[in-house]
């Protein structure tokens, strides 16, 4: 990450005037949290309503051979009804879900009344199909409202949903299908992103031909679509609903009881089933969108992320709605019906805190300032972003233009398996460095190590790896179905130690950088991919003998993908076998994961024990090959000139 832009943006008056917590509370609190955790967050999970309040805190042990993570594990508590039974009756009336479909023309909103009710019927029809506490229920969904009604009410009954992104392929939404062996999937039967219609039923219909454990398809009408039915197996939800009862009790779940799977990348094999539990998630979930978005009732919230990601759980879902806020739920995309969609509609909205990705930033500051600038935009307080490290050109044409100079940017940081964000600025607290995360959330105790799994001074500048040295309540419990697994990814390289998978440096101000992953696994607009699956999916095809994918530097994307292939003996390479294996890939995982660029290759670097030599991959994709750094171990050096005359990236 460049660093040289060493402009600090101090705490604006506003936000030192708004906020609850100002830098010596900060200060105050994390002390707190760190040396009194039991006291802090007793206090933090009182937030919540508890059916059976909790009397243990903490009960959690990284140790490999004894791992486990248990928090406030006596307590009984329901996250349907903290998201929305809570704020019933007083706030009936106030809205919930502001729904901005792709189509400009078509919005609506939801209070938590409606809300109320939409879920417990749902919840009612999924208990008419047999759903019980503890099975799981796929989500292969637009963003629309029901599937916020969806994973709401799998919460209220105690089923764990597992949203699949509506932008994952037949194959790969059923091999997440099969891995936890959930039986009911909601869908609709099409997805509108950008005027475009994705055939999201048919896309379920084909998953079934692999996934044969599924008995009920129920289906929202999105569009009207045509589509093929088997009224053996398929359910419309219209129907499912209608004589469905507007009250639903919520179950009461044990504070350790599953609340839902997400699937997600890794440096090895197929995507892992990352899952968290209910009560220590939703503290978390609901603390850090107060603190981080210094969220005062009132105030009208939007994340732009899809509900297929974490992100779209966390701070679309959960935490808004804990902390019964409006979010704002967005079906479209940024750069239609043109570049300036995103600014119209926190106008027509009102919006005040507004999230979104470095990716979409970068895509957006192409078009130059001009449709930023024809919307007003004057209701903006604060600005997010997550996903990927924001380069300082991109923050900083985020502050100046979007923000007009005026709106704190809190660059959060956080995965999948944290639950929600760990190393953030807070608006009334952090001074800004535009690419910087700056500070720890409370509770989170960020260390760096360095390759070897030597501790680097925990004070001062330096550079290493990211580290975790204590539990928090979000963390994710385990791997769904692969417990060792959920060990050796994250506690086995550095024995105590939550490993992160990526790099970090701490400036001598105390302040974070997140550098990018370290390990296999790419960050291509925001989404987490393995090059493992990537290859398993090049290596699928009848023409390939081998693939190698590395990551290399995006204007847009920050990461592009970069594919190596040796295809079979006989096999010529021409343009059109690229474009080939191209749709290909897409198709096999879904067009996040469409590769950049192929680069056919009659060899790949290879130790003399056979293993691929990645760095040397990496360098040439990077287009850096003139430092290839040591060759001599490879099998044969020869191949390296022939990759390097045929790069793809110049
Ligand atoms: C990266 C998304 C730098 C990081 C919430 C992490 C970031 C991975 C940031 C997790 C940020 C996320 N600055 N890098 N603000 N936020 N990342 O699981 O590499 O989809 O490990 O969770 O995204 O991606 P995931």
């Amino acid at each position: 990450m460049p660093s040289q832009d060493q402009t600090v943006y101090p705490v604006t008056e506003t936000s030192k005037r708004s906020t609850r917590v100002n830098a010596e509370r900060y200060s105050e609190m994390y002390r707190l949290s760190v040396e009194e955790p039991d006291a802090f967050w007793r206090q933090e999970a009182a937030r919540l309503d508890w059916m059976t309040p909790f009397t243990q805190v903490e009960d959690t042990s990284w140790d490999k051979d004894d791992l486990h993570i248990r928090w406030f594990a006596d307590g009984t508590l329901n996250a349907s009804a903290n998201c929305i039974d809570r704020h019933l009756p007083e706030r009936a009336n106030d809205t919930a879900i502001i729904w901005e479909g792709d189509d400009p023309a078509a919005s609506s909103k939801i209070t938590y009344g409606e809300l109320h009710d939409h879920v417990c019927r749902l919840a009612n029809g999924l208990k008419s199909l047999g759903v019980k506490k503890g099975d799981r229920v796929t989500i292969y969904m637009p963003m629309i409202p029901e599937a916020a009604y969806a994973m709401l009410a799998c919460a209220r009954i105690g089923a764990v949903h597992s949203v699949v992104f509506g932008g994952f392929s037949p194959e790969a939404l059923a091999g997440r299908i099969n891995d936890c062996a959930s039986d009911i999937v909601i869908t609709a039967d099409e997805g509108m992103r950008g005027g475009r219609a994705t055939p999201l039923k048919a896309n379920v219909d084909r998953a079934m031909q692999h996934a044969p454990g599924v008995r009920q398809v129920i289906v929202v009408k999105r569009t009207g679509g045509k589509m093929k039915w088997d009224p053996a197996r398929d359910v419309w939800y219209h129907d499912l609903i209608a004589r469905q009862p507007a009250t639903c009790p919520p179950e009461p779940m044990n504070a350790e009881d599953p609340l839902f799977i997400l699937y997600t990348s890794g440096s090895t094999g197929q995507p892992k089933g990352v899952l968290h539990t209910t009560g220590g998630y939703l503290v978390w979930a609901a603390m850090t969108h107060e603190y981080v978005f210094d969220y005062k009732p009132g105030e009208i919230y939007w994340c732009t992320a899809d509900v297929g990601w974490v992100t779209g759980h966390t701070y679309i879902l959960y935490g808004p709605l804990a902390n019964g806020a409006t979010t704002l739920m967005f079906e479209g995309i940024p750069t239609w019906p043109g570049p300036d969609r995103f600014w119209q509609v926190v106008d027509k909205h009102q919006v005040n805190i507004f999230y979104t990705a470095p990716t979409a930033i970068r895509a957006l500051m192409r078009e130059g300032d001009g449709p930023v600038q024809g919307t007003s935009r004057a209701s903006l307080r604060l600005l997010g972003s997550v996903g990927e490290p924001i380069n300082p050109e991109a923050w900083t044409w985020y502050h100046r233009v979007v923000g007009d100079g005026r709106c704190p940017i809190v660059d959060t940081w956080w995965q999948t398996e944290t639950g929600g964000v760990m190393i953030s600025p807070l608006p009334g607290a952090t001074d800004l460095k535009p690419g910087s995360a700056t500070k720890p959330v409370f509770g989170i105790m960020p260390a760096l190590v360095s390759n070897e799994g030597e501790p680097l001074p925990d004070t001062g500048a330096a550079e290493g790896n990211l580290i975790i040295q204590r539990s928090w309540p979000g963390q994710a419990r385990t791997i769904y179905g692969d417990h060792q697994r959920f060990i050796d990814t994250y506690f086995a390289t550095y024995p105590g130690a939550y490993f992160t998978g990526d790099g970090a440096r701490r400036d001598e101000d105390g302040y974070w950088w997140i550098t990018g992953r370290v390990d296999d696994v790419l960050n291509v607009s925001g989404h987490r991919l393995g090059t493992a699956e990537i290859e398993s999916a090049l290596v699928a095809h009848t023409d390939v003998a081998e693939a190698a994918v590395v990551g290399y530097p995006h204007d847009i994307k920050g990461q592009g993908i970069y594919c190596y292939v040796t295809l079979n003996a006989g096999i010529i390479p021409t343009e059109e076998s690229a474009q080939m294996l191209r749709q290909w890939v897409r198709q096999e995982i879904g067009p996040i994961a469409t590769p950049d660029l192929v680069q056919f290759a009659p060899g790949l670097p290879k130790t003399r024990s056979g293993k691929i030599m990645r760095r040397i991959l990496r360098k040439i994709a990077e287009n850096e090959f003139g430092n290839l750094g040591d060759t001599s171990t490879l099998a044969d050096p020869s191949v390296v000139e022939d990759l390097i005359e045929n790069r793809k990236n110049r």
